[in-house]
């Protein structure tokens, strides 16, 4: 049992090309069936499966030992490639099978607790514990070497362009993202943390500092929030930067690279440039700074119609300086109950909604939640703001600005994807541009960066930072695909005291900026480079090429909702010695 069949073929590769060779296969078993004198079993490897026969006539010890096989055992066997008398058009071999003269078992399997099939729909959080089972499956190699070739086409791209790939550590002071710290004890520096980084962002600047003028990295980063199906605590980022480039020369570089990466993994044509929509005009239309445009629906504005109108939740909304907006939903009278509209309001107030009114346009006559407040010719005029007609639905919300462009935003696309309007096919790509610099947080009234830090501001803006930082808009742009936040970028800072003052309004004292990016700032003494670079989430882009719904699809050992990772269990638990060395724990 300890010799290995050297193999002389993948199983998913023989055609009837290969018939009267003779070869030799390693894999897996698929399953088995004993048809008496006949057994059948499909071998499997990662390039597909392939039909293998054992017949009675053949050595007893054999046809024992085929009998013996079930699923999952791993086995190598040498025989002849025959045509089959069943075809199976839906296997790439389904015209041949191999006649197994001879068969090594290399390892049997216990009963596997998932099926190692595409459309097992095992739970998956079995998936993931099981996850070297659920590798196995096709769609899953599929994706793996997906994620590979992406990878690759990144790599060749950036090198064709004179980026150089640079490591960065990973043992770092705590980063200034905005997300929690991972962090890491020092033994030798007793007390101390480092913080696994969040991204490479100030190491990346101090390489421009350095000289390297283009830098790139397929890089590893962490960060300890919430987690959702487009975030893991550890994903990877294709992570970028330039010197002496403006935002156009850094977004027409990702133009070129996204097309390069379209055209090489997907066969895909890029139109270039992409639509670039300020940030003020993405949340006007779309309700969101992340705009899936692959659907209507826009956002209509009905702030000055219902400013003087008898209903007191627009007329109070507008009032007291908060918005009433609504969406058409064409076709939506029929397809949206009255319980389906109950329920959406329901599904809003996570973002502070305190109701959702309504228009149904029937064939000639129309209802409306608020109906009462409006003479015939008020509603006429509302309706025909939203350019409806019979059949439609119009939904209509009023509150705070921000409120009202968050429901509004998640309506459009949630009813969008009811409908079965969110084509995974179509790849809409499209940058925002013009972000604010700072927000204001609703209760504290302080200001933070919208991306971080380092973002340089408009440079006609500048002036406003004395006088109204909430009002200064940021060189910075994200890059957005079918409403998901693939990248964000920025020109950066390269002067210390505009670096200085924007921590300054940030709030930073002098100690915190002195111990948390003082080595920025001294870098910055001896000569920097107007720079500017972006990162994309490389789990997101494979993810959205391959038309799946989550990253950890492309992962191929993701941490659950927990951030616990359930293959191994980890995080783990660590002895007291190992505490105390890190002067951590106490002897006691
Ligand atoms: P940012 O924080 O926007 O920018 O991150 C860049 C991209 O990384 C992806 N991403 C994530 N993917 C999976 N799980 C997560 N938890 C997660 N967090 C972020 C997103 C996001 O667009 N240093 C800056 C970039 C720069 O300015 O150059 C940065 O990290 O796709």
């Amino acid at each position: 049992m300890d010799n290995i069949y050297k193999r002389t073929h993948m199983c998913g590769v023989l055609t009837a090309g290969n018939i009267g060779e003779t070869v030799v296969l390693n894999g897996w078993i698929q399953r088995r069936r004993n048809l008496g004198g006949l057994i059948f079993c499909d071998l499997r490897d990662k390039t597909g499966m392939v039909q293998i026969v054992f017949d009675d006539d053949a050595p007893n010890a054999l046809f024992e030992a085929a009998d013996s096989l079930r699923g999952e055992y791993v086995v190598g066997v040498k025989g002849g490639v025959r045509a089959r008398e069943a075809k199976n058009n839906a296997l790439a071999t389904g015209d041949i099978e191999i006649f197994v003269s001879d068969m090594v078992i290399y390892s049997e399997a216990e009963t596997p607790p998932i099926y190692v099939k595409d459309d097992d729909n095992a739970d998956e959080n079995l998936r993931l514990k099981y996850r070297c089972l659920d590798l196995r499956k096709h769609k899953m190699q599929r994706n793996l070497s997906f994620r590979h070739a992406v990878s690759k086409a990144t790599r060749d791209f950036f090198d064709g362009q004179g980026f150089t790939e640079i490591e960065t550590p990973m043992l770092v002071k705590p980063t200034p993202e905005g997300a929690r710290d991972y962090l890491v004890p020092s033994r030798v520096s007793a007390g101390l943390f480092y913080a696994l980084p969040q991204s490479p962002q100030l190491y990346k600047q101090l390489l421009m500092a350095g000289g390297a003028d283009r830098y790139m990295q397929i890089v590893k980063c962490f960060r300890d929030e919430d987690l959702r199906a487009d975030r893991q605590p550890e994903f990877t980022q294709v992570d970028l930067e330039m010197s002496f480039v403006d935002e156009d020369d850094v977004i027409a570089v990702q133009e070129a690279y996204l097309t390069h990466v379209f055209k090489e993994v997907m066969g895909i044509g890029l139109e270039t440039p992409f639509p670039r929509y300020s940030y003020a005009e993405a949340l006007e239309r779309f309700g969101s700074d992340k705009p899936d445009t692959r659907f209507g629906f826009e956002l209509v504005c009905v702030n000055e119609t219902v400013r003087d109108c008898g209903f007191r939740v627009f007329a109070d909304a507008v009032a007291t300086g908060g918005d009433v907006r609504g969406i058409n939903i064409e076709g939506g009278a029929e397809r949206l109950s009255r319980k389906d509209v109950d329920k959406l309001q329901d599904d809003i107030k996570v973002y502070g909604a305190k109701g959702l009114a309504w228009v149904r346009m029937g064939a000639d006559s129309v209802t409306s939640s608020f109906g009462k407040f409006f003479g015939e010719t008020e509603m006429l005029k509302f309706t025909e703001l939203f350019s409806g007609k019979p059949g439609d639905l119009i939904l209509i919300t009023a509150g705070k600005s921000k409120t009202v462009f968050d429901s509004l935003g998640f309506l459009r696309r949630e009813i969008a994807r009811r409908f079965g309007m969110l084509d995974d096919k179509r790849y809409n790509l499209l940058w925002v541009v013009d972000f604010p610099l700072f927000e204001r947080d609703d209760e504290s009234g302080e200001l933070s960066a919208v991306h971080h830090p380092f973002t340089a501001p408009k440079s006609e803006d500048v002036a406003l930072l004395d006088t109204n930082p909430a009002a200064v808009r940021a060189r910075a742009y994200d890059i957005i695909m079918n409403g998901v936040e693939l990248g964000g970028g920025s020109v950066r800072i390269h002067d210390r005291s505009l670096q200085a003052k924007m921590f300054e309004i940030l709030g930073l004292s002098r100690e915190d900026t002195e111990s948390k990016f003082g080595f920025l700032l001294e870098a910055f003494k001896y000569g920097v480079p107007p720079h500017g670079g972006l990162a994309y989430g490389l789990d997101r882009l494979v993810m959205l090429l391959l038309g799946e719904q989550s990253i950890r699809e492309v992962i191929a050992f993701p941490k659950n909702q927990m951030a616990v990772c359930p293959v191994s269990g980890a995080p783990g638990e660590v002895s007291r010695e190992q505490l105390l060395e890190l002067s951590l724990g106490s002897a006691e």
